[in-house]
């Protein structure tokens, strides 16, 4: 092997070695862009919803409306009342937004699966309860059981309404129902 060859086989190896110590090296005192890259971002923006990284972020998934579209808060919030239940699909199963007074879109949405045996309730909207059509379990308007064999309430769903848009996470909610 002539010297420059070996010169320049010389110089790649010592720029391997070079380049991994560092990276070794930028790892060691900058952590923080790996961890970066970790951090769970639903997580983070549903605490801080104000953290520089969630500025652009949207959790969850659009909730859509009956025709598949997905729902537009302005225009939910021209015509829906307090009172309202509407039903959102976007998760594995069915939920039902909750128009509050103001109008307002309440930070959680009601479950439709129904606690006894998983059947999809339905909204009565002139009863004002949830009813399951397999057993005739009922549920008030908040998801609290009122009539079994059910016996516990309908599950709720995180909602974060965010840039005009409806966000289903699939994240239990915990309200104080007390
Ligand atoms: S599945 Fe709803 S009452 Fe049985």
């Amino acid at each position: 092997m002539h010297s420059k060859q070996r010169n320049t086989r010389r110089r790649f190896l010592s720029y391997l070695v070079g380049s991994g110590a560092t990276t070794v090296a930028v790892s060691w005192m900058w952590p923080a862009t790996s961890v970066a890259q970790d951090i769970d971002l639903e997580e983070l923006c549903l605490k801080y919803p104000y953290n520089a990284l969630c500025e652009d972020y949207l959790p969850g998934v659009a909730a859509l409306d009956e025709s598949d579209s997905p729902y537009e808060a302005a225009a939910i919030l021209s015509t829906a009342q307090a009172g309202d239940r509407l039903p959102a699909e976007g998760l594995s199963e069915k939920a039902y937004l909750v128009i509050e007074e103001g109008p307002a879109i309440a930070d959680y949405a009601i479950s439709a699966v129904c606690p006894h045996l998983g059947c999809t309730v339905d909204w009565n909207s002139t009863e004002q309860k949830f009813i399951c059509p397999c057993h005739g379990s009922q549920f008030d308007e908040t998801g609290d059981v009122s009539r079994g064999p059910a016996s516990s309430a309908l599950s709720l769903v995180t909602v974060v309404v965010k840039d005009d848009q409806v966000r289903l996470v699939d994240r239990a909610y915990t309200p104080d129902r007390s």
